[in-house]
């Protein structure tokens, strides 16, 4: 059994079954090393928050091995078809999710799309198609730390503890430039290793920047995240007349984010549970959460989620 260590190719079919047993695996792509999770898994997606330390529940890539495999998950509109020409490459799509798809909504932070691409490595498809499950795979790094390029980093930033599939160092360094398609309308949401001048000439029109460039802002800032409808009060001890109550841990009857006051079960349920509620409730009151381990990401996106609506991306 593969260990948190360094792995070659013929490891492959061992990490692809612990990617399947729900396990984190750290595979090369052509910009940077990623920390890979069966994206259908919620619980292994969960790892990665874990294991890297990240506050916030930020929407994450999904990585196929080819259009095939992407098209079982996402809609593809004439002019994201013509995007994907860049496949494989160092280009991510923010694609209407296809329900059917078994995407866990911890990757996609609850909203309706997916963020996807094929990433430029063989190593990095031959690890996809032997798990033969889509990766969510943010940068293997631990959160606020540089994105790894080679797979000793990997291994040092995570003690050991992750093992990683070795493709010698990634080729560009930067992560993959974002846009999102809707319909024929195409927006930068990321600055990346594919120059937007390269793709604006690929498809003949010029592709805006959304308001706040990944340069300026905070990456991850830039998501657009789910919001419900109805409004949230956070932090509740109990639901106001006409509140329909969120609780989490022992005690109050109505939905529970986690009766037991586990945090992972609260994070799996988050989304979906908002989702529910969202469909009948004006008003929802959520019960405090502990601000630990997974309760900063989801206190931060339960924040974010009971803030005034904003545009789309901000
Ligand atoms: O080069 C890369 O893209 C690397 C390698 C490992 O492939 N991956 C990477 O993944 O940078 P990640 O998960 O850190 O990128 C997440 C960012 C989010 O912060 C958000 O900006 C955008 O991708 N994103 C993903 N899905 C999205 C969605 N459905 N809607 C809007 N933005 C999305
Ligand atoms: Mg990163």
């Amino acid at each position: 059994m593969p260990t948190g260590a360094v792995h070659d190719r013929s490891d492959i079919a061992e990490l692809a079954a612990l990617l399947r047993a729900g396990e984190l695996v750290a595979f090369p792509t052509e910009t940077v090393y990623g920390l890979g999770a069966d994206a259908t898994n919620s619980d292994a997606v969960l790892k990665i928050y874990e294991a890297k330390g990240r506050p916030r529940f930020n929407p994450l890539i999904v990585h196929v091995a080819d259009l095939a495999m992407a098209e079982r998950l996402v809609e593809f509109s004439p002019m994201a078809r013509k995007l994907a020409r860049f496949w494989p490459g160092p280009l991510t799509l923010v694609l209407p999710r296809r329900p059917d798809a078994g995407i866990s909504d911890i990757v996609t932070a609850g909203l309706d799309t997916v963020g996807i691409r094929i990433p430029d490595h063989p190593l990095a498809r031959e690890l996809i198609r032997a798990a033969d499950r889509p990766l969510a795979a943010p940068s293997a790094n631990r959160s606020g730390k540089l994105s790894p390029t080679t797979a000793d980093q990997v291994v040092k930033g995570f003690q050991g503890l992750v093992p990683v599939l070795d493709g010698g160092a990634s080729q560009s360094g930067v992560e993959s430039t974002i846009l999102a398609v809707e319909g024929e309308t195409v927006t930068q949401l990321r600055a990346g290793a594919l120059p937007r001048a390269e793709i604006a000439a690929a498809i003949g029109r010029p592709i805006a920047q959304a308001a706040h460039d990944a340069r300026i802002a905070a990456p991850g800032m830039l998501a657009s995240h789910y919001a419900p409808s109805a409004t949230l009060r956070l932090d509740a001890e109990y639901p106001e007349p006409g509140e329909t109550w969120l609780g989490f841990g022992p005690g109050r009857a109505g939905a529970n984010l986690s009766p037991k006051g586990d945090l992972r079960e609260a994070a799996r349920n988050l989304f979906s549970m908002l989702h529910e509620l969202d469909e009948s409730a004006t008003r929802i009151a959520v019960a405090p959460i502990p601000h630990t381990g997974l309760g900063e990401a989801i206190n931060d996106r339960l924040r974010r989620a009971a803030a005034p609506r904003t545009p789309a991306v901000h």
